[in-house]
């Protein structure tokens, strides 16, 4: 039972039953487009810029922003690959399973679990920064032990986040329920998030005064590879988008369209926002939870301010539905194969919900939330998401070699091969160097967390092993 190499076990796949899932193909490019864009813009561009700017880059916060976006569209080409030749739910971590085995997709599980929690307490702070801006607006204000978490930059005498776990809790609800926005919604979101982005940049265009680019780089080059290994958080969600690939009509066009047009249009998103903002408001200045409604009071456009905090919230919500929808889809496919306890893969008859699963998954994010300051937040999903694109990238090499999907005439096939995953494996892993020492530190710990519940529980429970021992 215990020899070594159990731990390399793969997960087998039946090719043949993919053209069989039942599901209806009816998604094309733009509608995976607009997918993308609700899953993807979120607090990455109505918080990070300021963050960002304040703390790593300066001015030159839009540079980061372009290389993040290349390296990630190269991660996103391999995602492509994966999900056009493995088309099944777990994403990521079902691909690593079934190319290099239980340990490694165990990780990257582990470290995609990190991902969708830090992603969606993240998104919640900023979310709860806005609303409470709004609040603001009505004259209203919480005591500051309840605004933000102890330790937030610019928020004396903090203690816990309410608003931000409260709303988290409150997804889950929506989702316990079984209620997942339908694409009509999600459409009629993703409209209002770039109506009030170009509301921001339309007027705050006129308030850039010049000598705020001036020094355009004050920590440097190196802060501009710094800072894009915070915004790569900005383009999390469209691996949500390779999820669907068993619903995509003509998966092995569709699919990377969609994935990289959704990319395109938040990168032009984001790097125009940054680029208006570093010139409106001294970087010195944005190291705040809501930097372009802080950016609109400044220049005393506060009905502006109002009316971009309200589609500010509208457009995370649409990133926290989906990141929590993912993360407990994470969690079921992983408790499914065993590794973790059965209680999560546990559906209610009548909604067909991981109810136990999607509080647990919930709560834990509504405590994280409540309690971490965003700017460390922000970098823990990063680690996460880093890694598990690094692991993804590289398994491109290993997919292509592999004899059970060589000749699937199916998927999509990342250009310039080998080269192509090869250096996205590099840059994913080189802009992991880039983070803070406390983020490795808290990562450490996690990954050690994960081997603990492997060995605990995990190695002895997993289904590919059992089936294999009973065969
Ligand atoms: N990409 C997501 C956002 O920016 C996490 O909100």
């Amino acid at each position: 039972m215990s020899r070594p190499h159990q731990l390399f076990i793969k997960k087998q796949v039946q090719t043949d039953l993919y053209k069989k899932t039942g599901l209806e193909k009816t998604l094309t490019a733009f509608s995976l487009t607009t997918m993308g864009i609700g899953a993807i813009v979120g607090s990455g561009i109505f918080i990070t810029p300021g963050l960002i700017a304040a703390n790593y880059t300066g001015p030159s916060v839009m540079l980061s922003y372009l290389i993040a976006v290349i390296v990630c569209a190269m991660a996103a080409l391999c995602y492509s690959e994966f999900s056009s030749t493995i088309p099944l739910a777990g994403s990521a971590y079902t691909y690593v399973y079934a190319v290099f085995g239980e340990f490694a997709a165990w990780i990257l599980g582990w470290a995609l679990i990190s991902e969708y929690l830090f992603a969606v307490s993240s998104v919640a702070v900023s979310w709860s920064s806005y609303f409470q801006n709004l609040l603001a607006g009505f004259g209203m204000k919480l005591p500051p032990v309840l605004q933000a978490a102890a330790g937030t930059a610019g928020v004396k005498g903090g203690g816990i986040d309410i608003i931000a776990l409260v709303i988290t809790m409150l997804v889950a609800w929506l989702l316990s329920k079984g209620i997942r926005e339908s694409a009509k919604i999600n459409n009629i979101m993703v409209i209002v998030k770039i109506l009030v982005i170009l509301l921001f940049i339309g007027i705050a265009i006129f308030y850039v005064k010049p000598a705020n680019y001036n020094p355009f780089l004050p920590f440097g080059t190196s802060g501009i590879f710094k800072g894009a290994a915070v915004t790569f958080y900005a383009y999390i969600g469209f691996d949500a988008v390779s999820t669907a690939s068993e619903e995509v009509k003509n998966p092995k066009r569709n699919m990377p369209i969609g994935i990289i047009s959704s990319l395109l249009v938040a990168a032009v998103l984001y790097v125009s926002l940054s680029a208006v903002l570093v010139g409106v408001v001294h970087y010195s200045k944005l190291n705040v939870a809501d930097p372009v409604a802080l950016a609109l009071t400044l220049i005393h456009q506060d009905w502006a301010s109002g009316v971009i905090s309200f589609g500010a919230i509208v457009g995370m919500t649409t990133v926290l539905i989906v990141m929590s929808y993912g993360g407990t889809r994470l969690l079921f496919a992983i408790s499914r194969d065993g590794l973790l306890p059965a209680s999560l893969k546990k559906l209610n008859p009548k909604t067909h919900v991981p109810v136990a699963n999607t509080w647990i998954f919930g709560a834990i994010a509504s405590i994280f939330a409540a309690v971490i300051p965003i700017d460390k937040i922000a970098e823990l999903v990063n680690i996460g998401t880093l890694s598990a694109f690094a692991m993804v990238s590289l398994g491109i090499v290993f997919l292509r070699h592999d004899e059970r999907f060589k000749n699937l005439d199916t998927s999509f096939k990342v250009p310039w091969y080998p080269y192509l995953p090869i250096i996205s494996f590099l840059a994913c892993v080189y802009l992991m160097t880039q983070l803070q020492p406390f983020t490795w530190e808290a990562f450490g710990v996690w990954v050690i967390l994960g081997l603990i519940v492997y060995i605990t529980y995990g190695y002895r429970h997993s289904q590919v092993r059992q089936i294999k021992d009973a065969g």
